[in-house]
Parts: C-alpha cells; sequence; structure tokens
C-alpha cells in the first residue's frame, strides 16, 4: 500500500515524462505481455520502466536465457528497479527510448511500451516507432498501452497489423499489438 502510494506521488511530481499519475493496471500488466514469447533465448525490449511493475510480469513469462532491456528517462525510477528486482535477465539502460540502437544491435523478439508517446512530438513519436519496427524480428510484437486511441492510426501505418484490447478503467487504457510480419 505505502509502495503503491509512494509510486503515485512520484508520477505525479514527474507528469510530464510519466505522462501519468498511477501505474496501469493490474489487468493491463497482463495483457500488454500476452504476446511475448516464452522460447529461450529471445530478446525483449521494454520502454518506460517506472517502478518496475510491467517489468516483473515481462520477467515471470521469459525463459531463463532470454534478457530484458528495459529503458527508462528517470534514473531515479532506474535505481529503485535496480534495488528491487533482482534478476540477472534484467538490464537496465537509463536512456530514452529514441536511443534503440545506441545500446542493441541484436534483432528484437518482442517490446512491451508504457511510455507516454501523446506527450511526445511527433517527429519524436515517429522515429522510437520507426527504429522499433526496423529491430523487430518478423512475427514479433511490439505491445503498447495508451489512454487513448488518438495514436492509433500511426501505430496501424507503421506496423503490419494492429489489434486493440479495452480496458474499462479510470482513465480508460488501451493496449496495441502491433506485429511485424514482413522482413524488412
Ligand atoms: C506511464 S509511466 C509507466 C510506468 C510503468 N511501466 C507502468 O506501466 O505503470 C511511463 C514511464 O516512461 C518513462 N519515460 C518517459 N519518456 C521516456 C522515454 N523517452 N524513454 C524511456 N522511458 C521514458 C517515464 O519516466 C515513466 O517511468
Amino acid at each position: 500500500m505505502i509502495e503503491k502510494l509512494n509510486t503515485t506521488v512520484q508520477f505525479t511530481m514527474n507528469l510530464f515524462t510519466t505522462g501519468a499519475f498511477k501505474e496501469t493496471s493490474r489487468k493491463v500488466e497482463i495483457e500488454i505481455c500476452s504476446r511475448l514469447p516464452g522460447e529461450e533465448g529471445q530478446v525483449i525490449v521494454e520502454y518506460g520502466l517506472g517502478h518496475g511493475n510491467i517489468t516483473r510480469e515481462i520477467l515471470s513469462r521469459i525463459a531463463p536465457s532470454s534478457r530484458l532491456y528495459a529503458f527508462e528517462v528517470n534514473e531515479e525510477f532506474c535505481e529503485h528497479v535496480a534495488n528491487d528486482i533482482n534478476d540477472d535477465r534484467l538490464i537496465i539502460i537509463n536512456d530514452s527510448a529514441e536511443n534503440l540502437f545506441r545500446h542493441i544491435d541484436a534483432s528484437v523478439n518482442g517490446f512491451v511500451s508504457s511510455i507516454p508517446l501523446t506527450f511526445f512530438s511527433k517527429e519524436l513519436r515517429e522515429r522510437i516507432l520507426k527504429n522499433s519496427y526496423q529491430s523487430l524480428k518478423p512475427e514479433g510484437y511490439f505491445s503498447q498501452v495508451l489512454y487513448s486511441r488518438v495514436h492509433q492510426k500511426m501505430l496501424k501505418e507503421t506496423f503490419d497489423r494492429c489489434s486493440v484490447k479495452k480496458n474499462y478503467n479510470l482513465p480508460m487504457e488501451y493496449v496495441f499489438h502491433c506485429q511485424k510480419v514482413s522482413a524488412s
């Protein structure tokens, strides 16, 4: 309970970068991870660690030899998660999602993103999505949670397939599962 309260306070204090007052709901933590591959040796990327709630769910689903590269701009959040989650598969990167290629040169098998795309400039949003598409392996998913459908068109235009799941919550949460079908 105190942990949740701290998260809410810190999210609110950093509202401009978090884009939210609170963590995503438990239902969304489960839904957003539903397309992750469970096979050995997978490379998974998370954008927007926060306090690591989705991170924990990702780690509970991926195989022992898989790796999770987690990008987070807020240094305090990175430290919090580094102290809180003790798992050799997790590599925390205190940098923006737009710098994906600075840190990862392998193809990515799946993305899970809760960064506030709506708060970004159109150029930044496009760059992050296009880089993610480019590094994604065919058949892989880029799953993103947002509080509206405003960017659905951009997601559909960037990826080959895109479906959406609604979670009736306050605020309403939308999980977009975007897939790369062809190699490029
Ligand atoms: C809405 S919070 C989500 C946190 C948590 N994963 C959850 O689902 O509750 C968004 C997180 O993205 C981080 N963030 C914002 N812009 C980012 C960027 N460009 N690259 C990486 N992380 C970013 C924020 O600091 C914040 O921790």
